[in-house]
């Protein structure tokens, strides 16, 4: 069987990774999660004071790209791989929605992008990957031989990511999820560099009625499709 790349884009919390995961695992690929490279960079920026309510020291940030080194290892327990921040996991810490509050900022500035898009060329180069985010099939890899765009709508979408937070223990409310996914959805859509598009090849999933299982079953038919 030869290996391809399947590219998963689409808006906030329409379960781009929980899919993506489950297709990885099956086809025995590597998932890479574009979005926690995003939302790292974007960690470091708040640990270094260099973003918050009231100023975005964009310049200062730039400045720190070559400071700050993202890996992915494998977790062997959970099933996927888990990202470090200069040697720290912080896979956990980059979830919050205090993170998902500024991360659409940190990712329009070009520069960033150019460096997390580096390393996800250098992710796909032997093929046999998923891959999600937010401009996958349309700059990062054009040529995926699967593209999917998933979207939900806004109220689906928050529902579910409300549930996960408090799960998680954070204390949030509907409301600020919901205005968190739209504000996202906004910046992503309309920003300069790579904005969130669906790809004219992608194969579009509206899951708001649809079961992970029928998701998945119509996913992995495609994928095997393609392969
Ligand atoms: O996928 P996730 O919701 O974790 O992504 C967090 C944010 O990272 C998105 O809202 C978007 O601003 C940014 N992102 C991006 N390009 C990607 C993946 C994520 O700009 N390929």
């Amino acid at each position: 069987l030869s290996k391809i790349i399947i590219a998963i884009d689409g808006y906030s919390s329409t379960g781009k990774s929980t899919i993506a995961k489950q297709l990885a695992k099956v086809l025995g690929y590597v998932y890479v999660d574009t979005g926690a490279m995003y939302r790292a960079v974007t960690l470091y920026a708040l640990q270094h004071d260099l973003i918050s309510k009231d100023e975005f020291l964009k310049e200062k940030l730039i400045e720190s790209l070559p400071d700050i080194q993202l890996q992915f290892h494998f977790n062997a327990e959970k099933g996927f791989a888990e990202i470090y921040l200069n040697g720290k996991n912080v896979e956990e810490k980059i979830r919050t929605l205090e993170v998902s509050n500024y991360v659409s900022q940190v990712a329009a500035v070009p520069e960033v992008r150019k460096k997390q898009v580096e390393q996800q060329h250098k992710f796909g180069k032997e093929k046999g990957i998923v891959m999600d985010g937010r401009d996958i099939g349309t700059v990062v890899f054009p040529e995926a031989e699967l593209k999917l765009f998933m979207t939900a709508s806004a109220e689906t979408r928050a529902q579910r990511r409300y549930d996960e937070l408090l799960q998680k223990g954070e204390k949030v409310t509907f409301e600020e999820v919901l205005e968190n996914v739209k504000s996202r959805d906004h910046i992503d859509s309309t920003r300069k560099d790579s904005p969130l598009l669906q790809a004219p090849d992608a194969v579009v999933i509206d899951n708001s009625e649809m079961s992970l299982n029928e998701q998945f079953e119509k996913i992995l038919a495609l994928a095997k499709n393609a392969i």
